[in-house]
């Protein structure tokens, strides 16, 4: 059976190189099982808040790394997807860690210290640290633009909701707007020899606990009982101008 955001298994996560696992279960049951994710998430949520209110400078120095199951990028066919096939600042989108939760792929054509072969590739969670705003099937108010407009400078991600801007090249941090944190970094590894790419991670503050809150009944009406299972293990990459209907321009 999938696993799901609040079914955390043992070994499932570590934090900055510290292993974080649901308590071991004593007599075997589900129900004990469970208890002990649910204290097990209640700290991991302790820790997110803790990070939120740091200065964002002590947040920049020691962003949190939670390790979930790897995923290969995989293009329509659901073959691997080759690094070589993406198009230069393009906005691509996949889900993950879960399979409600979006990410914005992109290779932005030089190196910044991301992967590939030129280093350019990086992710990030395409869920908007201000209130929320992500990509869905009927219409994305955040995306990467590769133009400039009359609210930010080309090459930026930018929230049209309320106009927040994260720069890609910068680990996604906030350069203006009313966004909190930084866009949590899809951490990813490339293959080398096959040029394939796969998702094993998630650095910095991530929005999953408010965003299932928030969409819990949206979530449920589009994907059912899936939404909030691990994503993978391979994961379904493509344009997000063939994944969203309308695409907020500002
Ligand atoms: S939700 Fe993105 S700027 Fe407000």
């Amino acid at each position: 059976m999938a696993k799901s955001w609040n079914q955390a298994p043992k070994g499932f996560l570590d934090r900055g190189g510290e292993e974080f696992a649901c308590p071991p279960s004593t007599d075997g049951t589900r129900r004990e099982f469970l208890a002990g994710c649910t204290a097990w998430l209640t700290s991991a949520a302790a820790v997110a808040t803790a990070a939120r209110s740091q200065p964002a400078g002590a947040r920049a120095s020691a962003p949190r790394l939670t390790r979930f199951s790897p995923a290969i990028l995989a293009d329509a066919r659901g073959e691997p997807l080759r690094a070589a096939q993406l198009k230069v600042r393009t906005n691509y989108i996949f889900h993950y860690p879960f399979v409600a939760t979006p990410c914005l792929l992109l290779d932005l054509g030089r190196d910044v210290g991301g992967v590939g072969r030129k280093r350019s590739i990086v992710a990030f969670s395409a869920i908007c640290s201000h209130k929320l705003a992500y990509p869905a099937r009927e219409v994305s108010f955040i995306r990467f633009q590769d133009r400039a407009s009359t609210k930010s400078a080309a090459d930026h991600i930018h929230c049209c909701a309320d106009h927040s801007v994260y720069d890609p090249a910068r680990g996604a941090r906030v350069v203006s707007g009313p966004a909190p944190d930084a866009l949590a970094e899809i951490v990813l590894e490339h293959d080398a020899g096959m040029d394939t790419l796969r998702a094993v991670g998630v650095r910095g503050v991530d929005q999953f606990e408010p965003f299932f809150r928030k969409y819990d009944f949206k979530l449920a009406m589009e994907l059912g009982a899936r939404a909030k299972e691990v994503a993978g293990p391979s994961v379904k990459v493509e344009e997000l101008t063939a994944f969203c209907r309308n695409i907020a321009q500002c």
